[in-house]
């Protein structure tokens, strides 16, 4: 049974009771959370692990990992944290002297603190700069990648990444606008290239793209998903929860195409979806699709 949604938690995990059973957690197991964040799915794993266990914390999120470290800084939990993206995790457990790991997990997606931040852009219900960066050190904002795109390569974006329909009017809508360095002028250029009904979904769409875009989102989840195994212990576990079908898509074919090499077990044969209980409860769970596999060999 899911509990009800704490407002005073930064970040609702998802899924929760099934991560954990899918991850078969060991006590003196060694973990990697490759999209730590607020460290909710973090809490949960440390109450299954031993002293001698250990839990390595990734994110490309300054923010979020102060948060995370907040919650962990004054306890003596056996927690590691990093700013670094989840495809770099081989360099991370080298320096760590971690050769392989028992389990992973990635939540990808964005955290409610990213989402409900006016600051990051990376909601169209935000205001504020149009940033969408999840490292804000580093790399180009959304505004700054719109001014260099041409027509046709936002129109592509737009179309690859956020599927939608109306890309090539979208794109030159945007491209038209005298500003586009707020999400206020964004919104301006999709409401004036998209009909009304279908308008919410134009905007989703259209937030996506572009932060998938800034952010190199499919390359980093390709780049893990071509070396995650060799570092997993036979019998560690992998579960990887993704918001939108590229994602899933892409870990589903690697899945199969690791199963067919002989070297993944696919525990979902189907995605796990969360509870109706839970998508009431926190409408950000709805679109998780969540996928599990076991090494054996
Ligand atoms: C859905 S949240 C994770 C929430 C976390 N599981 C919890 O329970 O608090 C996704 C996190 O992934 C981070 N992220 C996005 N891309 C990343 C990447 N390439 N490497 C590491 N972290 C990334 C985001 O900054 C965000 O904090």
């Amino acid at each position: 049974m899911t509990m009800p949604q704490d407002y005073n938690q930064p970040h609702i995990p998802v899924m929760l009771s099934e991560v954990t059973q899918y991850l078969n957690l060991q006590r003196d197991g060694v973990y990697l959370d490759g999209t730590v964040g607020a460290g909710g799915h973090a809490t949960q794993i440390l109450n299954h692990l031993s002293s001698h266990g250990r839990l390595i914390g990734l994110d490309r999120d300054a923010e979020a990992l102060d948060i995370c470290n907040d919650r962990f800084g004054a306890s003596a939990r056996p927690i590691s944290t990093h700013q670094k993206s989840y495809h770099q995790f081989p360099e991370v457990i080298q320096e760590l002297g971690v050769p392989e790991v028992n389990g992973i997990l990635l939540d990808l997606g964005l955290s409610s603190m990213q989402l409900d931040s006016d600051m990051r852009g990376f909601a169209f219900e935000s205001e504020g700069n149009l940033d969408m960066r999840f490292n804000g050190d580093t790399g180009k904002t959304a505004s700054d990648l719109i001014s260099q795109l041409s027509e046709k390569e936002l129109t592509e974006i737009i179309f690859q990444y956020g599927e939608e329909r109306h890309s090539r009017k979208i794109a030159r809508s945007i491209k038209a606008m005298k500003s586009m360095t707020t999400v206020a002028d964004l919104k301006e250029a999709i409401r004036r290239s998209t009909p009304p009904q279908q308008r919410h979904k134009s905007l989703a769409r259209v937030f996506q793209a572009l932060r998938i875009a800034v952010n190199g989102e499919l390359d980093k989840l390709k780049s893990f998903l071509d070396s995650f195994v060799d570092y997993l212990s036979i019998n560690g576990r992998v579960v990887i929860m993704s918001y939108h079908s590229l994602e899933d898509r892409m870990v589903k074919h690697t899945f199969r195409a690791l199963k067919q090499a002989g070297k993944l077990n696919v525990l979902t044969k189907k995605p796990i979806i969360p509870s109706a209980d839970e998508q009431a409860q926190n409408s950000r769970s709805r679109s998780a699709k969540l996928r599990a596999a076991e090494r054996i060999a």
